[in-house]
């Protein structure tokens, strides 16, 4: 199959572009570089001894989109493009809701014309607020804190409306949890800029000596040892389950919701152990007050992903910290190298 890939060169577009190609699907990317390097569509192509067709531009524009559609027939469009930072979200809330509402009308607006109708979609744990219990079902409330969080809710409710109007889409929301982990080769990665706001880059940074020492956000959540669980999900393994997407859509299935995560938890000072494990060297941090937003615990419920796309999580937790540091040696500065 051909996909169009919007927002490939990201962290998880350039791993799912991997995989897709590894799979045998042909891959159509477009990125407008807001967030990412072209060299990690290079070095995809490198890894796979594949090419991938590249267009730099922007989802918003209609002209470029009908371009692609134009010369090329695609079969499916995976939407990873968008912003993603929670705390800039608060600062710049109609610059959020303009690139991610505004980026996927005219996107799936074009597809319709275009008469291509199956779409895979980034959706996020952050859709199920501040849940109730764990692990979380599909089924459970949904609502937001924050505009980012609200661009993923809102474009959840738009697409469940395309579908009702029109059920010849075929559409896969996908919910993520907290993806982590690089391709094992140490070539592609995720490349934060600046100081990193999530928690694995900002340890792995700490492991190579970039910064001093961790802040751990709260140790007085209601959980094991105080601090936040959450559910870390290979991002290799999440790419698979775009491919396996890919594949069911062709299936002519509707519209599916599924969590991508592997069902466990582990707390940040887990976290730290098992990096200290694998670089065995002491991780510093220090306790902070807590992050405000944040929630104690969060994990998935994997079962439905299992029996709607057959997927499964595989790899374990030193996976993820043993190819996070990897491609955080190979590349201390990212793509910069
Ligand atoms: P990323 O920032 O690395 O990738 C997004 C890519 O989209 C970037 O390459 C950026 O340049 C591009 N982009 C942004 N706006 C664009 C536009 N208007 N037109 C074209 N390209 C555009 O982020 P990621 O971590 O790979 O996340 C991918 C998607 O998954 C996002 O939609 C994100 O909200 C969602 N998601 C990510 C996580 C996570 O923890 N990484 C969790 C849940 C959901
Ligand atoms: C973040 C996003 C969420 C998104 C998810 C997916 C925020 C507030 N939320 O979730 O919308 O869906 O990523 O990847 O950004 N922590 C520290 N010190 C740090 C960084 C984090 O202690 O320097 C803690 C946090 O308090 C939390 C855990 O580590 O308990 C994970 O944090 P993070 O990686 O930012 O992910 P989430 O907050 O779960």
């Amino acid at each position: 199959m051909k996909v169009l890939v919007t927002g490939g060169a990201g962290y998880i577009g350039s791993h799912t572009t991997l995989e897709l190609l590894e799979a045998g699907h042909e891959v159509v990317c477009i990125d407008n570089l807001s967030n990412s390097k072209v060299e990690s569509i290079k070095r995809v192509e490198k890894i796979t001894g594949k090419n991938v067709c590249f267009y730099e531009g922007d989802i918003r524009d209609k002209g470029i989109l009908t371009k692609i559609f134009t010369e090329h027939k695609i079969d499916s469009v995976i939407n990873f493009a968008g912003y993603k930072a929670v705390g800039e979200s608060c600062q710049k809330p109609l610059e959020y809701y303009e690139n991610n509402i505004q980026g996927l009308l005219v996107l799936v607006m074009t597809m319709r014309e275009f008469g291509v109708k199956n779409l895979v979609f980034s959706s996020s744990a952050t859709v199920y607020g501040n849940p109730k219990s764990v692990p979380i079902t599909e089924d459970f409330p949904l609502s937001t804190s924050n505009p980012y969080g609200s661009t993923k809710l809102f474009i959840e409710y738009m697409l469940k409306d395309l579908y009702k109007s029109d059920n010849s889409f075929n559409i896969a929301i996908l919910r993520y949890f907290n993806p982590i982990g690089a391709h094992p080769s140490g070539l592609i990665g995720e490349d934060p800029k600046g100081i990193p706001n999530n928690l694995c880059p900002y340890i792995t940074q700490v492991a190579v000596g970039k910064r001093k020492e961790l802040g751990v956000f709260g140790n007085d959540y209601n959980t094991h040892d105080g601090t936040g669980v959450r559910d870390y999900i290979h991002v290799v393994d999440l790419s698979k389950g775009h491919v396996l997407a890919v594949n069911k859509l062709a299936e002519n299935p509707g519209l599916i919701i599924v969590n991508l995560g592997t069902g466990v938890g582990y707390s940040v000072l887990d976290m730290v152990k098992a990096f200290e494990k694998v670089t065995g060297k002491p991780i510093p941090y220090k306790i902070m007050p807590r992050r405000p937003g944040d929630i104690d615990e969060c994990y998935a419920d994997p079962k439905l992903a299992k029996e709607v796309l057959g997927f499964k999580a595989e790899k374990t937790l030193e996976d993820m910290c043993r190819d996070a540091m990897n491609w955080q040696t190979k590349n201390p500065n990212g793509y910069e190298d």
